[in-house]
C-alpha cells in the first residue's frame, strides 16, 4: 500500500448534502447545486434505528439519480446495509458508504466486495467516538473512509475538531491512501483544518443550501480547502 509520502492528493471534491435542500423542490435544488459547482451529491439515508431519524429510501434515491448528472454519494446510516445495499446500487449510487459501528453484524469484507463488484466505490464511515484503529483490516479494500465530524442523524450540528486526529491517523500511521471524506459542520471556518489534515471530499449541507449565494459559497469552500492543502 502506498504510504502517505507517495500519495498524490486527490481532487478536492465538494459534496453538498441534499438533507439541507427543499425536498418539495428536489429536481430544482439538484439542478441549482450542480450548476453552482457541486462535484458529488451527498445523500443521507437514515433508518430510524441506527440513528434517531428517518429520511429516504431507494425509490427517492432513484428519482434523484434520474434528475442528477453528478455522482450520487450515498451515506447509509442504517443498521442492516447487507439487506439494502443492492437496492441503493440499483437506484444509482456511485459511492456507497456504511458504518463501522454495524460492521460486526455481518460480513463487512463481503459487503465491500459486493459494492465494488457492482462498479461503485465502497466506503466505511466512523462516528466521532469510534476507534479509528478498528478500520485497519478493511483499509486495503476501501475506496473511501468517511470521518464523521458530528454524531450522525441530523444536519446543522457543530463541527467536532477532535476528529481531525482520525484523519491524521489514517494518513499517517494507518497509511490509508484512498479518499477521505468528512461530514458534519463543514463550513468556511472549518474546511481548512479538514483539508490540511488530509481530507479530499467535503460534505456540506447547511453551509451550501443556506448560503445567500450558493455558487460563491461552493467556490469559497473549494478555495479555502486548496489554500489549506498548500
Ligand atoms: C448527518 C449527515 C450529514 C448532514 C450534514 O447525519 O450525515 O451529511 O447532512 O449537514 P451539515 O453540513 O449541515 O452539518
Ligand atoms: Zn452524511
Amino acid at each position: 500500500m502506498a504510504g502517505p509520502a507517495e500519495r498524490a492528493p486527490a481532487a478536492i471534491t465538494i459534496a453538498p448534502s441534499l438533507l439541507a435542500c427543499d425536498f418539495a423542490r428536489l429536481r430544482d435544488e439538484i439542478a441549482m447545486v450542480e450548476a453552482a459547482g457541486a462535484d458529488w451529491l451527498h445523500v443521507d439515508v437514515m433508518d430510524g434505528h441506527f440513528v434517531p431519524n428517518l429520511t429516504i429510501g431507494p425509490p427517492v434515491v432513484a428519482a434523484i439519480h434520474q434528475a442528477a448528472t453528478k455522482p450520487l454519494d450515498v451515506h447509509l446510516m442504517i443498521t442492516d446495509p447487507w439487506q439494502y445495499a443492492d437496492a441503493f446500487l440499483d437506484a444509482g449510487a456511485a459511492v456507497l458508504t456504511f458504518h463501522l459501528e454495524v460492521a460486526e453484524r455481518g460480513d463487512a469484507q463481503q459487503l465491500i466486495e459486493r459494492i465494488r463488484g457492482r462498479g461503485a466505490k465502497a466506503g466505511m464511515a466512523i462516528n466521532p467516538d469510534a476507534d479509528v484503529q478498528q478500520l485497519r483490516p478493511f483499509l486495503p479494500h476501501l475506496d473511501m473512509v468517511l470521518v464523521m465530524s458530528v454524531f450522525p442523524g441530523f444536519g446543522g450540528q457543530r463541527f467536532m475538531p477532535a476528529v481531525l486526529d482520525n484523519v491524521r491517523a489514517l494518513r499517517g500511521p494507518l497509511g490509508f491512501s484512498g479518499l477521505i471524506e468528512m461530514d458534519g459542520g463543514i463550513a468556511p471556518d472549518t474546511i481548512g483544518a479538514c483539508a490540511a489534515a488530509g481530507t479530499d471530499v467535503f460534505v456540506a449541507g447547511t453551509a451550501v443550501f443556506a448560503a445567500p449565494d450558493v455558487p460563491a459559497r461552493i467556490a469559497e469552500l473549494r478555495r479555502l480547502a486548496a489554500t489549506a492543502r498548500g
